[in-house]
């Protein structure tokens, strides 16, 4: 499936969403966690530093300058590594103590480069600068627990954004796989309804959850609407059949009356029409029976193009009877999957229609294209045409043009045309040929035919 398809997908959406929206909570939620916790320890550092300068100026306030150097140096050599940083000054500007190098730092709090301080550490270092009477003092703390802190926050988050990324991929995966199936499952049958499958069904597990209800109620349509479906059919069929025996009779009456009269015309013509009426009430079984549904297993590989040539050539005298010119266009073997006899019958119809409903001098052009994984059958005249208004009309049963009331015919043959193509899954198009009327029906390339 392409990427762009599979974004079409509303399981696959759904899934990718969760993902997103659980990893943004969780930049989210460790944005927030790791500034609080920072601005804790900050705090705390700082008051850390707050607390040595108070502890000497309490000193440099209350004690000599002899006592003031000695408190510092003390606090000096228990920092042997210099996470804590002294600088004291004497009233002439002179450094007391210090295990920092002799520099001016910025008055108030301020953050140093440990280089500056010459310590070899990456870490900066927080300073408090003040004065304390008339001395100067510099206290400073190492950020080295504060950076290391944002190295394990970061790489904590690293590790459980990944976690998430492949928990919430996996679950997502699983989810729109589960609900991909069964939307796939709902496409599948009513495809098959679509072709005149009523039989078709949902599966409905046993958990009754709210798909389990949907696909019940679909279910539920279903055999309802099969039900009624097959009970107009039948009536439909009945009434066809039906009436076929009682037509034979009179027919058959008829014919011993007119024999027996010297067939007069009235009786002859009574003859004719009784003729037309089985043909009509055949052709309405024919229609109800493709709808019915030709098994498709019984369907197998047909060459489209052979079909048309041997129905142009059935029809290429009859067309010149009638003053026309037939020529049928195929560029080589097209295969599909058929019934050979129901799409003979098709293109017979079409090309008998061009006939019938077509001047002298019209030209009449059958073929057969192939296009990509598809392929067309096209019966195409430069006769009158169809108006656009009537195009869809004129596939219903019965249906004729006010002008073609006169010919013969009883408004089937397209009908049937459209019962073939749609047991053929096929696309019919009624279209203008400018003149004329172009008619296709384009099937699905089963087999390529080298
Ligand atoms: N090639 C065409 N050119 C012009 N009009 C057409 C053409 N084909 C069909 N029609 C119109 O469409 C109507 C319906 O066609 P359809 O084949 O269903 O019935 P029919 O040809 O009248 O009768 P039947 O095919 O049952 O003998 C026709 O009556 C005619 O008015
Ligand atoms: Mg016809």
């Amino acid at each position: 499936m392409r990427p762009a398809d599979l974004m079409r997908r509303t399981a696959f959406r759904t899934a990718l969403g969760v993902t997103v929206f659980v990893l943004t909570a969780l930049v989210l939620a460790s944005t927030i966690g790791y500034t609080l916790l920072r601005s804790q320890l900050v705090a705390r550092q700082d008051a850390r530093v707050t607390e040595l300068f108070i502890a000497l100026l309490e000193t440099a306030r209350s004690a000599d300058q002899t006592d003031l150097i000695e408190a510092v140096t003390t606090r000096i050599s228990a920092s042997a590594d210099r996470s804590t940083v002294y600088l004291l000054r004497g009233p002439d500007g002179r450094v007391l103590a210090a295990n920092v190098p002799d520099r001016w730092f910025q008055p108030g709090w301020s953050s140093v480069e440990a280089a500056t301080l010459n310590i070899p550490t990456d870490y900066p270092y927080r300073i408090f600068a003040g004065t304390a009477g008339k001395y100067s003092i510099v206290v400073g703390l190492t950020n080295a627990d504060l950076d290391d802190l944002a190295e394990i926050s970061q790489s904590a988050f690293g590790w459980s954004a990944l976690g998430v990324l492949i928990a919430a991929s996996l679950v997502g995966a699983f989810i729109a796989t589960r609900i991909q199936a069964r939307i796939n499952e709902v496409e599948a049958v009513l495809h098959r309804v679509a072709l005149g499958d009523l039989t078709a069904r949902l599966t409905v597990s046993r958990g009754g959850s709210d798909l389990d209800q949907i696909s019940l109620a679909i279910n539920h349509a279903l055999a309802r609407l099969g039900s009624l479906v097959e009970a107009m059919r039948q009536v439909s069929a009945d009434i066809a059949h039906d009436l076929r025996s009682p037509l034979n009779r009179l027919r058959i009456r008829i014919e011993a009356a007119s024999e027996a009269a010297g067939q007069p015309a009235d009786l002859t013509a009574a003859l004719a029409e009784i003729d037309a009426l089985g043909q009509t009430f055949a052709a309405l079984l024919r229609i109800a029976q493709i709808e019915a549904g030709t098994p498709r297993e019984k369907f197998a590989p047909v060459n489209l193009s052979a079909v048309m040539q041997a129905v142009a050539e059935v029809y290429a005298d009859v067309a010149e009877d009638a003053g026309m010119t037939l020529t049928c266009k195929t560029s080589g073997p097209a295969f599909i999957q058929g019934d050979t006899s129901l799409l003979t019958q098709a293109f017979a119809n079409l090309i008998e229609n061009a006939i019938r409903h077509c001047p002298p001098g019209t030209i009449l052009t059958c073929g057969v294209e192939t296009e990509g994984d598809h392929v067309t059958a096209v019966v195409s005249d430069t006769g009158p045409g169809i108006p656009e208004a009537e195009r869809e009309n004129v596939l219903r049963r019965l249906y004729r043009l006010e002008k073609s009331r006169t010919t013969q015919g009883s408004g089937l043959g397209l009908a049937l045309v459209k019962a073939v193509a749609e047991a053929h899954d096929a696309t019919l198009s009624l279209n203008d040929a400018q003149p004329g009327l172009r008619v296709s029906l384009r099937f699905a390339l089963t087999v390529h035919a080298g």
